[in-house]
């Protein structure tokens, strides 16, 4: 056990592993051991890039300031002055608190938003209709990655776009982990969330499905046993694998050092997403 965890880990030097964490996993205010994972993961010779959201944050915020939210097919419609507070909550405190965890667990992270270093280009989303500010990733210029992580530090994205005109545009985190990972050339996506992975609720318990084709997301999808905040996640697993990453992996958080284990054993955690059929 000990043995094949430290060939994983020698097989894993030097590769870079996109890791996007949830808004609400950050709000239960216990970041688990997800943290020190990340540090352990860098101390072991792997890239690791944390790209976050902060979904509950923002509303909080937008609440204190009296403003209301409204979502449209599960997207925040975002005005200019929403997109000022969702800019300050992720490039702003969220993205601090992360470096900040890091940085207390013994390692070190240079926080970021996609507009530094003009990594994540985005332009705005067509449909639906109205949703002002939101963007989509249309380039990566992740050369910038690559410094921070070649200095010895864990890069941690906040998921905000530079649009054609240099405006912010609020981005999902979920899709901006996946074009990052691609962009990257990334040898795993790991997406964590508060679930333990895709479910499928039948007759008796829910199932957890361990290992997904790109075909059987697609039904899954279709069949809408994959919905609300499932379904960026797995978009973002395809097309991470569309853009050339081997394996894609959504994972629940509640079980110590998930990330690790998804790593560095054979049988993994959660749900893999690979083009393999099975
Ligand atoms: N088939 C499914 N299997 C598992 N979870 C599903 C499924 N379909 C929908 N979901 C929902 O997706 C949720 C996970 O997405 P959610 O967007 O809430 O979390 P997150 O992205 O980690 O955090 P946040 O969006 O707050 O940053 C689950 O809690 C569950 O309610
Ligand atoms: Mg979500």
């Amino acid at each position: 056990m000990l043995a094949s965890g430290l060939h994983y880990a020698a097989a894993w030097r030097g590769r870079t592993v996109v890791v996007k964490y949830g808004g609400s996993v950050l709000d239960a205010g216990d970041a688990g051991t997800v943290i020190e994972d990340l540090v352990l993961l860098k101390g072991a010779g792997v890239n690791p890039v944390l790209v976050h959201g902060g979904g509950p944050e923002i509303t909080r915020m937008l609440d204190r300031l009296g403003k209301e939210t409204l979502f449209v097919q599960g997207l925040r419609v975002t005005d200019a002055e929403t997109m000022e507070i969702v800019e300050m909550v992720l490039a702003g405190r969220a993205n601090k608190a992360l470096v900040t965890m890091i940085s207390m667990a013994g390692g070190s992270a240079v926080g970021l938003s996609g507009k530094d270093a003009g990594l994540l280009q985005a332009s705005r989303l067509q449909a639906p209709e109205g949703l002002g500010f939101v963007g989509e990733v249309v380039g990566v210029r992740g050369a910038i990655i690559q410094t921070i992580s070649d200095a010895g530090h864990i890069p941690v994205v906040a998921s905000v776009g530079i649009g054609e005109g240099g405006e912010s545009l609020n981005l999902n985190a979920d899709h901006a982990a996946g074009a990052l990972a691609a962009a990257l050339g990334a040898s795993k996506l790991v997406i964590l969330t508060d679930v333990p992975g895709v479910m499928r609720t039948g007759p008796g318990e829910p199932e957890m499905l361990s290992t997904l084709s790109v075909g059987e997301v697609r039904q899954l999808m279709a069949d809408g046993i994959v919905s609300r905040g499932m379904i960026p996640k797995v978009e973002a697993c395809l097309n991470a694998l569309a853009g050339g990453v081997p394996s894609a992996h959504i994972i629940g958080t509640s079980t110590p050092h998930a990330l690790l284990i998804e790593l560095f054993t054979e049988a993994g955690i959660g749900t893999m997403i690979t083009t393999q059929a099975g």
